[in-house]
């Protein structure tokens, strides 16, 4: 199983770097993705979570795990909002506002071309690890209100992971999970 890297860390900021080459390496990454994806429980999961800096997500939508390699959205259309999380800022979500459809192209791990049409829960899914791998949290996807209130929660946490705890404040703020 594979470290999720949590808010703070620098990987979640970078701008990740194209896949040159789909190799036995690269296949044994996408595996451990997986079963790390399925552990934590979530739907997808982007390469730099894991502390990978490459253009590379996995993802459930319900019909078993897919991986895509150098994703690109190619079009998008419509709105919708959903209430949205993140394996890297657990224990939180809100409603975010994004479009509903939307074309994902990429490659598949046989370096084939990958191209899907979709929208609602997996449309949604696709731009979130499309952020990841872009170096977006969904905190920036806030509005200015959910923004202040996310912020000051995070900020406490951080607080929390460093200070001693004779108050049981970490598993108050959800860190025993
Ligand atoms: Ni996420």
């Amino acid at each position: 199983m594979l470290d999720i890297r949590l808010y703070g860390d620098p990987v979640l900021r970078e701008v990740t770097k194209e896949v040159t080459e789909i190799d036995g390496a690269l296949v044994q990454l996408v595996d451990k993705m997986v079963a790390t994806m399925y552990a934590a429980p979530g739907s997808g999961l982007a390469a730099n979570q894991v502390g990978v800096s490459k253009r590379l997500f996995v993802y459930d939508a319900g019909d078993g795990p897919v991986a895509i390699v150098n994703p690109r959205i190619a079009e998008s259309d419509g709105e919708w909002t959903y209430e949205e999380g993140c394996l890297s800022v657990p224990g939180l979500s809100w409603e975010i506002t994004r479009p509903n459809a939307v074309h994902l192209v990429g490659l598949d791990l046989n370096g084939k071309e990958i191209s899907i049409e979709t929208d609602e829960f997996e449309g949604r899914v696709f731009q979130h690890e499309m952020d990841h791998l872009d170096g977006i949290l969904l905190i920036e996807r806030l509005d200015d209100d959910q923004r202040k209130k996310a912020r000051k929660i995070l900020a406490k946490r951080a607080d929390a992971a460093t200070a001693p705890d004779p108050d049981g404040l970490r598993r108050l703020l959800g860190f025993s999970r």
